[in-house]
């Protein structure tokens, strides 16, 4: 049987798609891009990724993942980066469930990312403590240990020297400060370094779309833990979020089973 889960990936300017098996981490057919609805709202972001569901032409009960740039508790976005300000405190999944008419799971974006890297990319079947950083807009970071997920770490947010780490040292903050790379990596080699005495992780992956010019950065950096470009770029969120929804919604219908079978059982005695 193919192990089929579709993943979508919001951010601030794009919205993507795919259809993915998620065993081997194939995508089956066409990846879909379309322009994040100006603004960001709620409403506008569910028409959008109806069309894109729509288009990847699913089988029905297809599970759904939601790469999503915030905090996410019980399917509820608790914060919003890039996007609307309503999304703050928001029941996403119960909105886009009811909308959509299927199955929804919200992830957050780089936990999305990490986990695909784990699975399928750079840190595949890696053990230990990975944590991979995502340097774009923001810094996203997920945390890994031993290939399960702890989910909703916000690492771009460590105050360091003053500041919350990600306004100096994401990609958008050297772009916007117009710094060259080795003045960039002296602040990559403050934040590291924060993480690698915080953590003791045993590998670092960087993703986000400067990880394609990682040899302009990360050969200036000095850590006792090895750090990697991630591999699997801008398919990493769609791929995580598609894997993360199979993986739950394999297990809420394990449980429903298990539940089913002990009504049964207490029913037959009664
Ligand atoms: C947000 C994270 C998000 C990251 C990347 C940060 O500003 O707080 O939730 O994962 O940006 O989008």
């Amino acid at each position: 049987m193919t192990r089929l889960a579709i993943g979508i990936d919001i951010g601030g300017t794009g919205i993507k798609g795919g259809l993915v098996n998620v065993k081997s981490g194939e995508f089956i057919g066409e990846r879909i891009r379309v322009m994040t609805p100006a603004g960001g709202e709620p409403e506008d972001i569910i028409a959008v990724t109806r069309e894109v569901i729509d288009q990847l032409n699913a089988p029905d009960g297809t599970p759904v993942g939601v790469a999503f740039p915030s905090v996410i508790r019980s399917g509820i976005t608790m914060s919003a980066a890039n996007v609307s300000k309503r999304w703050i405190g928001f029941e996403a999944e119960a909105f886009f469930e009811r909308g959509l008419g299927r199955e929804i799971h919200f992830i957050n974006d780089a936990d999305a990312a990490g986990f695909a890297e784990v699975k399928y990319g750079a840190a595949q079947d890696h053990d230990g403590l990975v944590i991979l950083t995502t340097l774009g807009t923001g810094i996203g970071s997920a945390v890994i240990y031993n290939g399960v997920l702890i989910p909703n770490t916000e690492l771009g947010h460590l105050e360091i020297d003053g500041h919350d780490a990600e306004t100096k040292a994401s990609s958008v903050a050297r772009e916007r400060e117009g710094i060259t790379y080795e003045e960039w990596a002296v602040r990559l080699q403050r934040y590291y370094s924060h993480l690698e005495m915080l953590f003791s992780p045993d590998l670092f992956l960087v993703g986000g779309g400067v990880s394609k010019s990682h040899d302009q950065f990360l050969p200036l950096l000095t850590l006792r833990t090895p750090i990697i470009p991630a591999t699997l770029l801008n398919r990493a969120g769609i791929l995580g979020a598609a894997a993360l929804a199979f993986d739950a919604h394999k297990s809420a219908r394990t449980h429903d089973s298990a539940k089913g079978k002990k009504a049964a059982s207490l029913s037959v005695g009664d």
